[in-house]
């Protein structure tokens, strides 16, 4: 199979990698000329574990290139993937489509045989519909078929995700590019991974509601969380209780600071514009997305109660600022909005991140950035951990200590015990776990 990738992000990036990797010949194309020129010299734009070995052996072998060139590199093509950019609009939330249909006019005037033209990008229901109508305006006797191939991978886990994936669905109703699918992703049946195959539609909605219902699942949890901290129960051995459950599941029950990234927050929005629009509003998705716009803030005053009611003057140490462990991406990420409630405040705010600082030095202004997670306390008044980055998880807390003005952790992420950090000497408060005390406090209320 030649496969033609447009964009060259995450989605896009990864998919053209792993694409190669199954042994097709990829091109992946990208306007931005940097971009390629370092992709070309084997140097990754995005963190990924693992991509940059993909890309490179791929690159050796000739499977995989990377060019600014689209016509040439449609006309020859099978497959030409749309993994173009679908921000959200500003002002609407509507996703911001441009960049699909641009997409869409190009291939259109570049395509000669038959190609399956297939969205990967995340998009609104009925984005195929308008593909295949401009596909068609801009070549009206084109050989072609459009399909919605929606992408699940996790950044950090993005190439597990893609070769191992619970499901494949194509969207599509053309028996031509159904076989054209089901050649594309032929190794990943070899590994019983299924292909689902769906209509166009349904393919596009599908997409949309499995991560509106797993950003419902942390937004549960996460106000369950608070719940635990009102009546002095445990959310860990809740979210377990629960989990084991198989109807529930124990994936995505881990509470903490809320959700953030590229994808729950803006796929979200953009599912309870089309819903409006469509006069059938998903009220759980709606509260969804407030409960946890206010969960962000609301951890601001977390760590504000732990400093004793005042950040005012006071330090705070930050550890991780990305949206989540094993990525540099700083989108929607919790720690831009706790750290800006806490500046507004009175706080200073010194912060590590493995990978993040370099995109987070361009969204936040005033903090002082350090090398590790030891620079960062000297002198602190406080230590929230808002990212779990494996290194976090093993502090040396007498050197974290003897380095801080005061011993408190705020742990938004419940990776410490009480026990391991009280004994040496450190407050500490984290998300629905109250302390034995703050238990015993409660007690004493109800007799
Ligand atoms: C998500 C989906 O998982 C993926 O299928 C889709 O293709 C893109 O969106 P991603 O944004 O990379 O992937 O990250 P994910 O691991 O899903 O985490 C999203 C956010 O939820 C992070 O901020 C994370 O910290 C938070 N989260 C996740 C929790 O707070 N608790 C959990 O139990 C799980």
């Amino acid at each position: 199979m030649r496969i033609t990738v447009l964009g060259s992000g995450y989605v896009g990036l990864v998919s053209g990698a792993c694409f190669a990797d199954f042994g097709h010949f990829v091109t992946c194309v990208d306007l931005d000329k940097a971009k390629i020129e370092r992709l070309n010299k084997g140097e990754m734009p995005i963190f990924e574990p693992g991509l940059e070995d993909l890309v490179r052996n791929n690159a050796k072998a000739g499977r995989l290139v990377f060019t600014t060139e689209i016509e040439p590199s449609v006309a020859d093509a099978d497959v030409v993937f749309i993994a173009v950019g679908t921000p959200s609009r500003r002002g609407d939330g509507h996703a911001d489509l441009s960049y699909v249909y641009d997409a869409a006019r190009m291939i259109g005037r570049a395509m000669t045989s038959f190609t399956v033209v297939v969205t990967k990008s995340t998009v609104p229901v009925g984005t195929g519909d308008e593909v295949e109508r401009i596909l068609r305006q801009v070549n009206p006797a084109g050989d072609f078929a459009v399909v919605s191939n929606p992408e699940f991978l996790r950044e950090g886990a993005a190439i597990a995700d893609f070769k191992i994936p619970d499901r494949v669905v194509i969207g599509a109703e053309d028996e031509r590019a159904k076989r054209v699918m089901a050649e594309v992703y032929r190794p990943l049946s070899l590994n019983a991974s299924p292909l689902f195959f769906v209509s166009r539609r349904t393919s596009e909605l599908i997409k949309y509601a499995g991560n509106a219902f797993l950003a419902l699942k942390i937004t549960f949890i996460n106000e369950m969380a608070d719940l635990c901290e009102a009546v002095g129960a445990n959310v860990q051995d809740v979210a377990r209780g629960i989990g084991m459950d198989k109807r529930i599941g124990s994936k995505f029950l881990n509470a903490g600071p809320g959700y953030g990234g590229s994808c729950f927050p803006k796929d979200t929005l953009a599912l309870v514009k089309t819903a409006r629009d469509n006069d059938s509003p998903l009220s759980l998705v709606e509260t969804t997305v407030t409960v946890n716009d206010n969960r962000k803030r609301a951890m601001a005053r977390k760590v504000i109660a732990a400093c004793g009611g005042s950040v005012r003057d006071k330090k705070i140490a930050v550890l991780g600022l990305t949206f989540k462990p094993n990525t540099d991406d700083m989108r929607e990420a919790p720690a831009l909005s706790i750290i800006q409630a806490l500046q507004d405040k009175g706080a200073r705010i010194a912060a590590f991140d493995p990978e993040g600082m370099e995109a987070a030095s361009h969204l936040l202004q005033g903090v002082e950035f350090c090398d590790d997670a030891y620079d960062v306390v000297s002198d602190a008044d406080a230590l929230v951990i808002v990212t779990e980055w494996n290194q976090f998880r093993s502090l040396d807390f007498e050197r974290i200590g003897a380095a801080m003005r005061h011993r408190v952790l705020v742990d938004l992420r419940n990776i410490y015990r009480y026990d391991e950090v009280e004994r040496h000497g450190f407050e500490y408060t984290c998300v629905g776990r109250p302390s034995g005390v703050a238990r015993g406090h409660l007690l004493e209320a109800a007799e």
